[in-house]
This record gives C-alpha cells, sequence and structure tokens, in this order.
C-alpha cells in the first residue's frame, strides 16, 4: 500500500491567509527551514493506481494540481479521477470543505459516521455530490470494512474505526454557551486503521485527538506508523503568541509536548514509525531550526511535510 501525505497543516493552513505571526511571517518570505503546507488530508492506495482520500481538505484542488496520481490518467475518458472515496473523520471545515470542489458529477464515495453524515445531510450546500452518483456510506465503528467506489468495486484498501476523544465541529458549537463542553467521545471524531488488502501493516492515522487513554495505547502498541495531531506543541501556544484565546484542549487537541502531552504519552508505546500531522500555524515546530524541532525529532517523532510518501 502507498500512502501520501497531501497536506500536513491543521485549519487554516501555514501560511494562513490572515496570520501575521513570525511563523507565517517566516513561510511567506521563504525562510529556510520554514514550509508551507496545505491543509489536513491524505491519501492511499493499494494498486497505484485507484487512490482513497482521508479528508477533503478546502485546499484539495491545489493538492491534486501538485500529486499526479490523483490527476485523470492521460488515456482515461473525458472526465475521470483516480480518487475513489474519500473517508472523513470528523466534520470540521478543514476536512470536510474540499468535498464541494469534487462536484461536477464525478462518482465517488463518502464514508463516515453517522454523526459526521449527519452533519452533511443538513447543510444542503453539499447536496452538490448527487447522492445517486456519489453515495454517502456509513462507517461502522470497530470492523475492518474494504472500501469500495461508488460502484461498489473493492478499492483494496481496509479501513478500521474508532471513536477517539475529540470535540463537535466549530461551526456546531452552541454560540449562546461559549463555555460549555463540546467535547466528544462518540463518533464525533475517529482515528483510522488503514490497511492494504494482502499486507500485514497498517498505518493509524489520527488527525484529531484530545487524550490519550488506555484504550487508545493497547490500539496503537505494535503500530506499524502512526500520523498523529500534531495540532499544538504546547496547550495554550496560541494565548502566548496572542494569535488566539483558545487552548489545544478547549480546541480538542492535546499537545506535543508536556507530562499529558502526545510524546510523553505514548513513548513507550512499541509504534513502528511516529509522524504528527495536522500542524497548526502556531506551532515552533513548523522552524526546523527550533528547539522544539529538535526536540520532538529527538523524541523519535517525524513531522510531516506535504508530498511525504510511505510504503508498507
Ligand atoms: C480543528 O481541528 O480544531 C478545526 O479544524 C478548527 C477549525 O474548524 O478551524
Ligand atoms: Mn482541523
Amino acid at each position: 500500500m502507498r500512502l501520501k501525505i497531501i497536506g500536513s497543516a491543521a485549519g487554516g493552513g501555514f501560511p494562513q491567509w490572515n496570520c501575521n505571526y513570525r511563523l507565517s511571517r517566516a513561510a511567506r518570505t521563504g525562510m529556510a527551514g520554514v514550509h508551507s503546507r496545505t491543509q489536513s488530508s491524505i491519501a492511499a492506495s493499494a494498486d497505484g493506481a485507484g487512490w482513497v482520500l482521508f479528508n477533503a481538505s478546502p485546499d484539495i484542488r491545489q493538492q491534486i494540481a501538485q500529486t499526479p496520481e490523483l490527476q485523470p490518467a492521460h488515456d482515461a475518458p473525458l472526465r475521470s479521477t483516480p480518487i475513489r472515496a474519500v473517508v472523513l473523520t470528523n466534520a470540521d471545515v478543514d476536512h470536510v470543505a474540499g468535498l464541494l470542489s469534487l462536484r461536477e458529477r464525478q462518482p465517488f464515495a463518502i464514508y463516515a459516521t453517522t454523526q459526521v453524515l449527519a452533519t452533511l445531510e443538513a447543510n444542503s450546500i453539499f447536496n452538490v455530490l448527487d447522492p445517486a452518483l456519489v453515495p454517502r456510506r456509513t462507517l461502522p465503528p470497530a470492523k475492518e470494512l474494504m472500501i469500495r467506489d461508488a460502484d461498489g468495486r473493492d478499492t483494496g484498501v481496509t479501513v478500521e474505526s474508532f471513536s477517539v476523544p475529540g470535540k463537535i465541529a466549530l461551526y456546531l458549537e452552541e454560540r449562546s454557551q461559549p463555555d460549555a463542553n463540546f467535547s466528544s467521545d462518540s463518533g464525533d471524531t475517529i482515528g483510522v486503521r488503514i490497511a492494504g488488502a494482502g499486507s500485514s501493516s497498517s498505518v493509524f492515522y489520527i488527525p484529531g485527538c484530545a487524550r490519550i487513554d488506555a484504550t487508545l495505547r493497547t490500539r496503537l502498541a505494535d503500530a506499524a506508523c502512526l500520523l498523529f495531531d500534531g495540532t499544538v506543541y504546547t496547550d495554550d501556544e496560541m494565548v502566548t503568541a496572542g494569535v488566539g484565546q483558545k487552548t489545544g484542549s478547549r480546541m480538542g487537541h492535546l499537545a506535543m509536548s508536556g507530562d499529558a502531552g502526545s510524546i510523553a504519552g505514548l513513548a513507550d508505546v512499541k509504534i513502528g514509525r511516529r509522524v504528527f500531522v495536522h500542524i497548526n500555524n502556531s506551532n515552533p515546530v513548523l522552524d526546523e531550526n527550533s528547539a522544539e524541532h529538535e526536540a520532538v525529532k529527538a523524541a523519535g517523532w517525524e513531522i510531516a511535510r506535504d508530498g511525504m510518501e510511505m510504503e508498507f
């Protein structure tokens, strides 16, 4: 199975359109060791011809433009795509808005939890994807499922989904109760184990996670590879940087650093390769010359870049 990280930034991307923080500025000026990144998405293929996207980011048009594997093959029909299906890990804007760019009467399948499908259903703009051409299918929890294209043909990519501690999408929060608890453990946010039919190893993709508990640690033991929520380095970094009021935990994201962070929480779990994805434009690890970048690498983690490719 081939896997490509086509977007390694969190919502907003890097640089973010309206951000004037030092990191976005450095990315804009092309500072050495600071690389621009598009928003959160990966692609997997069992045969190198058909691809399954995991999340459809608002940058999908750019991502397809910079990924030849996702473009129509030169001998393909006049309208065609190698994208067979899109699996959604939550209903956040950075993970679903790209669906709107996949209109133009092109068949593919959408897979998501009942909650996420209900959100698509409740927002009629997603009807630009005619359900007769783009079936919406429920991802059942804790069951390995063959991902199929719109016509029901196997893609060769299998997915097992599981709830992770997270939060409902920002736009679903009740504005009248800004201090309410919007956390969710029941399928608003999921992680997925991705495998290729016939391959013995699998990859875990968890771009949003609020907490590492015993269930998750057990699940991840012996994984060949983990692509994990790397939104923030410290919980309060957006506040201290002066770019926002929210902490990572308020947004449903566990920090990389600290005793309760992901690096410490997974340090003794046997994982072949560990890679941070969904990196926010406030995260100092985006600067390869930073002490934080060094510390993350010293702890055995990689920091995803757009275009990063792996094979399993
Ligand atoms: C998140 O990951 O917390 C969301 O993508 C934030 C957002 O909707 O901008
Ligand atoms: Mn996000």
